[in-house]
């Protein structure tokens, strides 16, 4: 039986509907345990001068107060520079900033005095920098400018038959995993080792931020994590001052310390997905031929570094998209303000430069009046036009096969018509439709990173337990890993087991991310396997008396015998045959220079496509998705029925960042929309009535496991089509030939803006 290539459930998803699978807050509580809270800052910018210890030290139930000056070696969880403290020092940087952490006996405790913040921070109040265009205008930026460039843009520009120039917006976006960040630190060995739950896309990362903090050896800290309850890039880096502030804590009074945030907190600490900003100029033929663009990209990076560079990186080589585009030249601008620092969140950019050539082709059509799709079609990557403007060649050139397949499937150009003719006795409702293509990127855009390693450990009695580097956060890494080993040894599912992630036991992994967790995992997790399998095989054509066994369903078969693969193990571990191993992958062929922004970034490319139609009341601004088709390319899937999910998922979860999920600063600095009470994530309610959505179905010509690809990011850009329906939608209530100024999100609000400055 095919282990792999088949729809077997999530392994936890019994545990999952019935309630019964432990996250970090579920881990018992040992006798003792302390609760922390984080005192925020109150406001966006300013100096501090000093905290009224003495009285939060005196309300009920607390036990200690930790600042800056508490932390006993480096005060920094900044990922990449060392740029971002744990506990604010000196400088105020952003409103929800940590300042002080109050420990207490109980969790309600530890909150109520941490609330007291704005009442003991002393602080002199510094100019604050809210906007990144502000920012941007006064070369304030958290790392330095980028450049990507092909060709020559700028001649090309000016001799171009036709040319458009514009400006665009695009939101951030809240991951709103549904367990929000904790950390759970347990001192060990009378307080010289330590144990950290955490939920966390990256535990070594964690491993190393603590061990920093505390001046300690990686090897004494383990961190664990058996799974997470959703992470979206949002416990990529972000998880680190929870961990650095419960360990800090939990070390200094020798108590477990827990540290779960509050939704809200969460909100005001942590960082999200970057907003963009775009000014661009791009020449182009009567066909809607792209010959050449120029374009800025804004991203607003918040108060430090965190991820912004690699964000930035991937928004830059995302930006073509499935196109060729001959004359390029992009500039990445990381503006640094007053507010949370953003960071990793599903796409890790890409969405962000792909969305932008989209919205420019969009405006192409519309001006020479032809249909998007046609534009689209006529740009993409083909034979002899297969260069990315970073250098690397296109192996796979999918776009065209999607287009026809999907405008087939979808009824593209009959729905067209028949939505042209309700437009036009509609008065109110108006209806769009619209295509877009995903070609995303595979591999961290920091080659070192593609790496994993994995151990398999067959016990005497032939069952099965793996540990590798990547981490669960429902996307269903673990049911991948434990169906490749299953596959490479030849047993049942249910004799393989995955446990949870452990410094201790993977050392130096990446975090799982990048959509790479299954690609890179699964590969280590397979090496691992084939070792002991070939340990296994010598023994069996000995015992069998062939030279060619093969595994198959917990059985061994050669020569017309066959044994239990349990049986074959017993014998094994009576001769002292080491039954389990490491495995290690790193990816091929991976080379990048990241100041000229060139080279073989990806180890291939994952594809998709999207028609999908919605409907806008021209009165109230309210939109819906009426129908979504969507054809997306994860090779040969290790699992279809996890693959569905995730396009289902990243979809969904895209269409909430395009239309409903708007992030409010205040004048002050304070996020208003801090809760579901005023920041609006998409529910089932949202999910289109009709969603259809098929696998490409191609194998990937590049050596990935078993030939799948990555699905975990990739989908998410699929809800392009989504926003550009409303578009579309709203487009009808102009002229033709209209280009509505719609941003995203496509709120009631933004629609409305958007019709206005059309409507006739
Ligand atoms: N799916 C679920 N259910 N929960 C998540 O947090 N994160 C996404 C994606 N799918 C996520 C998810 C992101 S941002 C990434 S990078 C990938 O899963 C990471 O997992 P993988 O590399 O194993 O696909
Ligand atoms: N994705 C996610 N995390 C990362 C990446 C990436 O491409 N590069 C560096 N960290
Ligand atoms: Mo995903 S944004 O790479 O964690």
């Amino acid at each position: 039986m095919m282990m792999v290539c088949t729809s077997v459930p999530h392994e936890s998803a019994p545990l999952h509907v019935t309630g019964r699978a432990p996250y970090t807050d579920d881990i018992p509580e040992p006798a003792g345990t302390l609760h922390a809270a984080l005192g925020l800052s109150p406001l966006a910018h300013g100096r501090l001068i000093s905290i009224d210890l003495e009285r939060l030290r005196a309300q009920p139930g607390v036990v200690a107060v930790l600042t800056a000056d508490d932390v006993p070696a480096e005060n920094n969880i900044g990922p990449l520079a060392h740029d971002d403290p744990i506990l604010a020092h000196g400088e105020l940087r952003y409103l929800g900033q940590p300042v002080f952490a109050v420990i207490a006996t109980t969790r309600d405790a530890a909150r109520r005095a941490a609330a007291l913040a704005p009442q003991v921070i002393q602080a002199e109040a510094l100019p604050a920098r809210l906007n990144a265009l502000e920012a941007h205008a006064a070369g304030e930026y958290v790392v330095p400018p980028m450049h990507l460039a092909r060709g020559d843009a700028t001649g090309a520009l000016a001799r171009a038959p036709l040319r458009l120039q514009g400006e665009w917006q695009l939101g951030g976006q809240e991951q709103f995993y549904l367990e929000g960040q904790i950390s759970f630190a347990m001192p060990q060995e009378g307080g010289t080792a330590l144990l950290l739950h955490c939920s966390t896309q990256h535990p070594s990362e964690m491993q190393q931020l603590v061990a920093h903090a505390l001046g300690w050896g990686s090897h004494r800290i383990s961190v664990q994590c058996r799974r997470m309850g959703g992470g979206f890039g949002g416990k990529e880096s972000q998880s680190a001052a929870f961990a650095c502030v419960a360990s800090i804590a939990a070390l200094r009074l020798g108590h477990p310390v827990k540290l779960r945030v509050d939704r809200d907190d969460d909100f005001l600490i942590t960082g999200r997905r970057h907003p963009f900003h775009y000014r661009w100029d791009v020449g182009f033929d009567a066909d809607g031929r792209i010959l050449a663009a120029e374009v800025d990209l804004i991203s607003n990076a918040g108060h430090s570094a965190d991820l912004s560079a690699p964000v930035m990186a991937r928004a830059l080589c995302h930006f073509d998209n499935a196109y060729w585009l001959p004359n390029l030249s992009l500039h990445g601008y990381s503006a640094r303000t007053h507010t949370q620092s953003n960071t990793a969140f599903r796409g890790f950019g890409g969405p962000q430069g792909a969305l932008a050539i989209e919205m420019i082709l969009d405006s192409v059509a519309r001006r020479l009046r032809l249909d998007p799709l046609l534009v689209r079609e006529r740009n993409f990557y083909a034979q002899g036009q297969d260069i990315t403007p970073y250098g690397q060649r296109v192996q796979e050139l999918h776009a065209q096969s999607l287009a026809k397949r999907l405008s087939y499937s979808s009824h593209y150009a009959e729905r067209r018509a028949e939505i042209a003719a309700f437009n036009a006795r509609s008065p109110v409702l108006k209806r769009g439709i619209a295509f877009t293509p995903v070609k995303f990127g595979i591999s961290f855009n920091v080659a070192f990173l593609n790496q994993a390693g994995a151990l398999v450990h067959v016990y005497a009695d032939g069952s099965v337990l793996v540990n590798h580097g990547g981490t669960e956060m429902g996307q269903g890494i673990n049911t991948k890993v434990a169906q490749v080993v299953a596959h490479e040894l030849g047993v049942p599912l249910s004799s393989v087991r995955c446990s949870a992630t452990d410094t201790a036991k993977v050392a130096n992994t990446s975090a799982t991310a990048a959509s790479t967790g299954a690609d890179l995992n699964g590969k280590a997790a397979q090496a691992a396997a084939q070792v002991i399998k070939a340990r296994l095989t010598s023994l069996a054509s000995e015992k069998l008396g062939s030279a060619r066994v093969s595994f198959v369903n917990g059985v061994v078969h050669g020569n017309g015998r066959n044994m239990p693969f349990s049986e074959l193990v017993r014998l094994a571990y009576l001769r002292r045959i080491q039954l389990w191993s490491d495995g290690f992958y790193t990816t091929p062929g991976l080379s990048w220079d990241k100041d000229k922004l060139q080279g073989h970034p990806f180890y291939y490319y994952a594809w998709g496509g999207a028609v999908v139609e919605a409907v806008v009341d021209t009165l109230t601004g309210e939109t819906r998705i009426l129908q979504a088709d969507l054809l997306h390319d994860v090779g040969a899937s290790l699992n279809p029925a996890i693959d569905i999910g995730q396009i289902e998922g990243g979809f969904v979860q895209g269409l909430g960042w395009l239309t409903s999920e708007e992030l409010v600063w205040d004048t002050q600095g304070r996020l208003r929309t801090h809760a579901p009470s005023t920041y609006k994530i998409p529910t089932a309610n949202d999910c289109p009535p009709v969603l259809k959505v098929e696998l490409f179905g191609a194998a990937n010509s590049a050596d990935t496991i078993h030939r799948s690809k990555a699905v975990g990011e990739p989908p998410l850009l699929l809800a392009f089509a989504g926003l550009l329906a409303i578009k579309d939608a709203c487009a009808a209530c102009g002229p033709i030939g209209c280009d509505p100024p719609l941003t995203a999100p496509a709120t009631p609000e933004a629609v409305l803006r958007a019709i206005d400055s059309v409507a006739v």
